[in-house]
């Protein structure tokens, strides 16, 4: 990897924007961290997401989807969507609960995206091992492959997908706005400064009625923003379904909170601060901002239904129901491995808080509110200006 940066650093002409640096590290077919052939999930990988925790994250989604399909009328055909799968657990999950409904389970199809041929090979053994009816089953790399059909009619849903987008790194500084890049002198990789590029702009945070102190890093996902308006318009009936961790504009930028931004790394295990080590085999991320995700919908037509923590979304759908329920066929000792995991996706410590769920939809109804928001719906929130910062330079 070291080489082929130099080479990419080199061709920008010795410093190179970090989400071109962000796009390599990540998504270069050979060596990019999503494209090689290491195991980055579950216990044996760099993190564990809520389906390898647990099938109940699955099942529960899947009564979401069916109150969705009931909401359009039961149409014959249903089109589920998932964006990056990881290793398919979630879709497993998904298709084992659907078999307990039978008309829905008729009416499924399921289209994966899903960028790496790794991650797709090992979603398509795991998928046939469980039995999933393949043929109904497909893989597309891009979101360029779907915009090309006519449409989807149904939900199109992700769990932590965005997150792992390329950001535009910036800093305010005190001649602006400036972009943040990636150079190579003989200790490494080093920072350095660029103008700010387009599709942004130097008043990009001006025109948003954000206060950026002098000093503040940040970043802009124009990536994922991208890729939710190419979403929304292969949108034609149904609903967009995020979840991952982030935050309202407002509480991202409230009074300096987050002076460094949210861009951090993980390398086995570790949270790392500085982005630029281990290229290739740290996992890059940063907070998923909803506010932009919500806009950039709207701003294709789509409507913003609800937003909230993971935590309402599960208990919306029942899950407290569903553990009296399994207590009633479980021993004492598999209910108690059973509650520890539901307590971390529901705990604000663990992910209960930390991780929010955002709909958005196309020609549904608003009422009454989806299940997922009967308990409490947050989506005022996303629309919260931004306070002043006491201005530091
Ligand atoms: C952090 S994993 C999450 C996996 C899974 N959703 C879960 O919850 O366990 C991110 C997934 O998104 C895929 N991915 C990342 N960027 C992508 C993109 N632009 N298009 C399609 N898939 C992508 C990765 O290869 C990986 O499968």
């Amino acid at each position: 990897m070291p080489a082929l940066l130099q080479q990419a650093i080199r061709a920008a002409g010795g410093l190179l924007p970090f989400h071109q640096y962000m796009q390599l590290v990540l998504y270069h077919p050979q060596y990019g961290y999503y494209m090689s052939q290491r195991p980055r999930l579950g216990r044996g990988g760099d993190f564990v997401t809520a389906p390898e925790m647990t099938s109940l994250f699955g099942e529960l989604l899947t009564l979401q989807w069916i109150e969705i399909w009931q909401r359009m009328g039961e149409p014959a055909t249903f089109a589920l969507v998932e964006a990056g799968a990881g290793s398919g657990r979630l879709a497993a999950d998904i298709w084992r609960t659907a078999q307990r409904f039978p008309p829905f389970a008729a009416a499924l199809t399921y289209t994966i995206v899903e960028i790496s041929p790794d991650f797709q090979a090992r979603q398509r053994q795991l998928l046939q091992e469980v039995a999933c009816p393949m043929e109904r089953i497909r893989w597309c790399t891009t979101l360029a492959e779907l915009a090309a059909e006519e449409g989807v009619e149904g939900v199109l849903f992700s769990n932590e997908f965005f997150d792992a987008f390329p950001v535009h790194w910036l800093e305010m500084t005190k001649e602006g706005l400036r972009e943040l890049a990636v150079a190579a002198d003989e200790q490494g990789l080093t920072v350095g400064r660029l103008p700010v590029t387009a599709p942004l702009t130097e008043d990009h945070f001006t025109r948003l009625g954000i206060p950026l102190p002098v000093g503040m890093r940040t970043e802009v996902a124009v990536a994922a923003n991208v890729w939710m308006s190419q979403a929304a318009r292969c949108l034609r009936r149904g609903a967009i379904v995020t979840i991952d961790y982030g935050l309202t504009r407002a509480e991202y930028y409230h009074q300096g909170a987050l002076p460094e931004g949210t861009l951090t790394g993980y390398y086995r295990h570790q949270q790392v601060n500085n982005p630029l080590l281990h290229p290739g085999e740290m996992d890059l991320t940063s907070h998923v901002h909803f506010t932009d995700l919500a806009e950039a919908g709207e701003a294709a037509g789509l409507q913003t239904l609800g937003y909230g923590t993971q935590a309402w979304f599960l208990m919306g759908l029942g899950i407290l129901q569903r553990l009296e329920q399994l207590a009633r066929t479980q021993s004492a000792e598999q209910m108690q491995a059973i509650r520890q995991t539901v307590m971390r996706l529901l705990m604000p410590q663990g992910m209960g808080d930390r991780f929010k769920v955002l709909v958005q939809s196309r020609g549904l109804a608003v009422d009454p509110p989806l299940a997922g928001f009967s308990l409490h719906n947050a989506k005022q929130r996303l629309q919260t200006p931004v306070a002043a910062v006491p201005c530091t330079g």
